[in-house]
């Protein structure tokens, strides 16, 4: 993988012209960062531009625009092999079909390396800047960002494979440091009160969905939730408390019959950023992702773009106004999904939002309502969503327990989509793909069939 690396690095030393293609999502914003970054510290001006997939549209408008060189990130594995008359580099780690192995495409499948969770499309990215300069090393801690961000973290409750390599950079640099901590989304920014209710993987009984019974839970404990008429944060507790919470919580978990395993997933790595403000979005790699996908999904790429760059005062404020929209859009997702009703069939579980969900953020949606109460998580869940245009986005995501047990979705949408005149793509866990309007029924029959086969 260096090799390819150190190839793909020469490839763009020489090039006059650099274009870069991510994806919207927050590991996307962190690949077309470093992208970015590594481009103009060569002294070049780079182009950026990001979209939701790589569709026909879009190929067209790059062969008008004539670059001497695109440069996808995050996104491409699936084109590698197509469209000679696009000068491209690929750094991504999605699946790829045969006869990917390209001389310009760094894909960690390429390599017999799981991209689902050893390394990310900011993490390839990664790779190629560090060789062009090694005060690229700073931008390492993007690539952690970029890799829970897409949830590469969740398996094991902390990072492998490339990931730890990239985060050793970012220790031996000053830029990131790990702890075991609370898993729990929100250390830095939330209330104590309002992790717990959140808390999901593992959800709470009895306090997940409830504030009031979180705040008394804590109260129970001794706990002071409220510093005059501030709330306490996770980070305004002492270790003591910490460790109070952390282990009753523990005994909730096993007293309901959750089991050891699942218990001890409510402590792991978190990845702090050495140089940013505590207490904020960007002190902690899953906040500051959960902020960047807040931004390019509601198609206002720049900003995330710039917080990545280190331009912060005004970028940061419209970022965290963008946050607010994002929270709400998702309370409000899941809400909508619940009241249209999850439909079971017998190997795969699914809704259809409409047009009450956007399309860019139905699969947050559809992997929030897997991992909660409500929805078992026995047979992957699919989440439809019409994109408005006569196309429908189609969001798939399963457990590492189906995956174990052969689950492929993206084998499965690809070739439910391929059927249907559609695209899609992905990870074994995670999925996707737009399908023509009026296909969905047809779709879920081949998906289902699929994921049959691959299960029994
Ligand atoms: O496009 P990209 O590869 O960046 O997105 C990965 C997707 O896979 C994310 O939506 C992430 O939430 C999902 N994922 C998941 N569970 C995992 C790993 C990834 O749902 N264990
Ligand atoms: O859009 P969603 O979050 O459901 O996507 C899940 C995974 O599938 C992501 O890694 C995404 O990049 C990938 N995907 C794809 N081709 C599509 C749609 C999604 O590779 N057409
Ligand atoms: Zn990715």
């Amino acid at each position: 993988m260096i090799n390819r690396a150190k190839e793909i690095g020469d490839i763009i030393k020489k090039s006059k012209e650099v274009h870069i293609v991510s994806h919207i999502d927050a590991d996307g914003i962190t690949a077309g960062s470093i992208a970015y970054q590594t481009v103009k510290r060569l002294g070049k001006e780079p182009s950026i531009d990001f979209v939701k997939q790589l569709d026909e549209a879009i190929i067209e408008r790059l062969k008008n625009e004539n670059h001497a060189l695109v440069w996808f990130t995050d996104l491409g594995s699936n084109i590698s092999a197509q469209y000679p008359e696009i000068n491209k580099i690929i750094t991504d780690h999605h699946s790829c079909p045969e006869g990917s192995n390209k001389s310009y495409h760094l894909n960690p499948h390429l390599f017999n390396i799981d991209g689902g969770f050893e390394i990310s499309g900011a993490g390839t990215t990664y790779l190629v800047s560090k060789t062009l300069n090694k005060e690229n090393i700073d931008l390492s801690p993007l690539a952690i960002i970029g890799a829970c961000g897409d949830l590469q973290d969740r398996r094991l409750g902390k990072l492998t494979g490339y990931n730890q390599e990239i985060l050793k950079d970012g220790e031996s640099s000053g830029h990131v440091k790990s702890k075991i901590d609370i898993r729990y989304f929100g250390r830095e920014t939330r209330s104590i009160p309002k992790l717990l209710q959140y808390a999901n993987n593992p959800i709470l009984p009895g306090l997940s969905g409830r504030e009031q019974a979180c705040i008394s839970f804590l109260q129970e404990l001794g706990i002071r939730v409220q510093d005059g008429d501030n709330w306490r944060r996770w980070i305004d507790l002492n270790k003591s408390e910490r460790m109070l919470i952390v282990s009753n919580i523990a005994q909730l978990l096993l007293t309901k019959g959750f089991g050891h395993t699942i218990t001890k997933r409510i402590l792991g790595e978190v990845y702090i950023l050495e140089k940013e403000e505590e207490g904020t979005e960007v002190h902690e790699a899953k906040e500051f992702a959960t902020l960047l996908n807040s931004t390019a999904r509601y198609g206002q790429f720049d900003v995330g773009l710039q917080v990545c760059l280190g331009n912060r005062d005004k970028y940061l404020d419209e970022a965290r106004n963008l946050l607010l929209g994002h929270r709400a859009n998702l309370v409000e997702g899941l809400q909508f999904a619940k009241e249209e009703g999850i439909q079971k069939r017998k190997y795969i579980q699914f809704f259809h939002a409409g047009t009450g969900i956007r399309d860019t953020i139905v699969g947050i949606v559809t992997n929030m309502l897997l991992n909660s109460e409500e929805v078992s998580s026995d047979i992957p869940l699919v989440g439809f969503a019409d994109k408005g245009d006569g196309e429908i986005k189609v969001s798939a995501r399963g457990t590492q327990q189906l995956v174990s047990k052969g689950l492929n979705l993206s084998k499965a949408m690809k070739k439910a989509a391929n059927e249907l005149n559609g695209v899609g793509g992905g990870h074994n866990i995670a999925a996707g793909a737009t399908i023509p309007k009026g296909k969905e029924e047809e779709f879920l029959e081949i998906l289902e069939s699929e994921i049959k086969s691959q299960l029994t």
